[in-house]
């Protein structure tokens, strides 16, 4: 190699030398950039002012009258669950394949087991242990069963009363799909024995084990009650056991009307209820009819009132039942 060869090759090693040395080293000045192509520009960040416009803002609002693309959410049936009167929508509209029917029983399992359980009977596992919330109902009753598609979308999309809307968790589809899902578990859980027998299964086993279950329930709840000895009922426990399960989100104390009737002055005094069989009757709301209400809440629903409250109570102790009637009677004069 001559003497140019080496020049050569050490002008390259220390070429590349400098253009590696740059990388890293801070300098104040703009990088090289020979071809702009548009890529420096006047622009408006986001939130700036800009006083070109009258309001000031940089941000825009559309034009009035026109819907962004994708934005046009005219099939009020499907994003809203309603018709064009604003009633809820009796039947989906979208079709309920077996794969549909999956994804929603996925997306149920995920975002509404917590409360609702993996049933629908509404002892999710944060909703039995008197946390301080509003228990969550069964799917598994009339009014739930009967209500249109729409308005189980709606739950989902708007919230319903204590609960909260799902709507920003789980997209269109899928709370459709969870619609479908609800159907199928509240299908599952009120079958006859003909329809039961279409299927391939052992009805007597279903049976003995559902008793099975129930005498384990029932001996549970016995237990419960031996180990609290002596039964001592008294005001301060029952305004306990009213906080821990949240009555008074649904029950006021000064007379005006929440969700369900106002506990002032309830002990005592006289008013109608709706039986099961639709007959209307006069009671006294004494202990014995107020120990019902709190564990049995649709036998005997007070007439004028919707029959929103859970049937989530029963596992409360006689103790502490007996201390709700305590507590529900000082706010008497009855
Ligand atoms: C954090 C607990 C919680 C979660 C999670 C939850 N729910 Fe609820 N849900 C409730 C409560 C509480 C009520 C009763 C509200 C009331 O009556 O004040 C309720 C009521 C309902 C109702 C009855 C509406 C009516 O008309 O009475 C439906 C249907 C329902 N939920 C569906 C769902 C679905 C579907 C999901 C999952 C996407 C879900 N919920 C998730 C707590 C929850
Ligand atoms: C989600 C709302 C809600 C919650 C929570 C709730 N209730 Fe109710 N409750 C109602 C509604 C609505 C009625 C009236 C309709 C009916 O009789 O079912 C009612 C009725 C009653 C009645 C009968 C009142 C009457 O005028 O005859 C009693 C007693 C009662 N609730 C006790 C309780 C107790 C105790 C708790 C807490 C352990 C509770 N409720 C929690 C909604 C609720």
């Amino acid at each position: 190699m001559n003497a140019n060869g080496i020049k050569k090759i050490a002008g390259i090693f220390i070429l590349g030398g400098i253009l590696v040395g740059c990388r890293g080293t801070i300098s104040e000045k703009p990088p090289i950039h020979p071809n702009m192509n548009m890529d420096q520009q006047l622009r408006n960040e986001a939130q700036e002012e800009n006083n070109f416009f009258e309001d000031g803002r940089s941000m825009r609002q559309p034009v009035e009258g026109t819907v962004a693309r994708g934005f046009r959410k005219a099939d009020l049936a499907y994003y809203e669950g309603v018709d064009e009167n604003g009633d809820w929508v009796t039947e989906a509209p979208v079709e309920f394949t077996q794969s549909f029917l999956y994804r929603g029983k996925e997306r149920y399992e995920i975002y509404c087991t917590p409360c609702h359980s993996i049933t629908g009977n509404g002892q999710g596992i944060i909703m039995t242990g008197g946390y301080g919330y509003v228990p969550a109902p069964t799917f598994h009753q009339d009014r739930l069963r009967e209500a249109p598609d729409g308005e189980i979308y709606s739950a989902i999309y708007n919230g319903v009363r204590n609960m909260p809307s799902y709507a920003h968790q789980i997209k269109v589809e899928d709370r459709w799909a969870i619609v479908g899902y609800i159907r199928a578990l509240q299908a599952s859980q009120n079958a006859t024995e003909d329809e039961m027998s279409e299927f391939d299964i052992n009805l007597d086993e279903i049976k003995a084990e559902f008793e099975a279950e129930q005498q384990r329930l029932a001996e549970l709840q016995e237990a419960r009650t031996a180990s609290q000895g002596e039964v001592v009922a008294t005001a301060e426990r029952g305004k306990e056991v009213s906080t821990q399960w949240a009555c008074q989100t649904c029950h006021s104390l000064d007379g005006s009307v929440v969700i369900g009737p106002s506990w002032l002055n309830l002990y005592g005094s006289e008013g109608q209820v709706v039986t099961q069989d639709g007959e209307t009757i006069t009671v006294t709301k004494d202990d014995e009819y107020l120990i019902e209400s709190i564990v049995s809440p649709y036998a005997k629903v007070t007439e004028g009132f919707d029959p929103l409250m859970a049937d989530a109570y029963g596992s409360l102790s006689e103790a502490d039942l007996k201390s709700l009637v305590e507590y529900i009677k000082t706010l008497s004069d009855n």
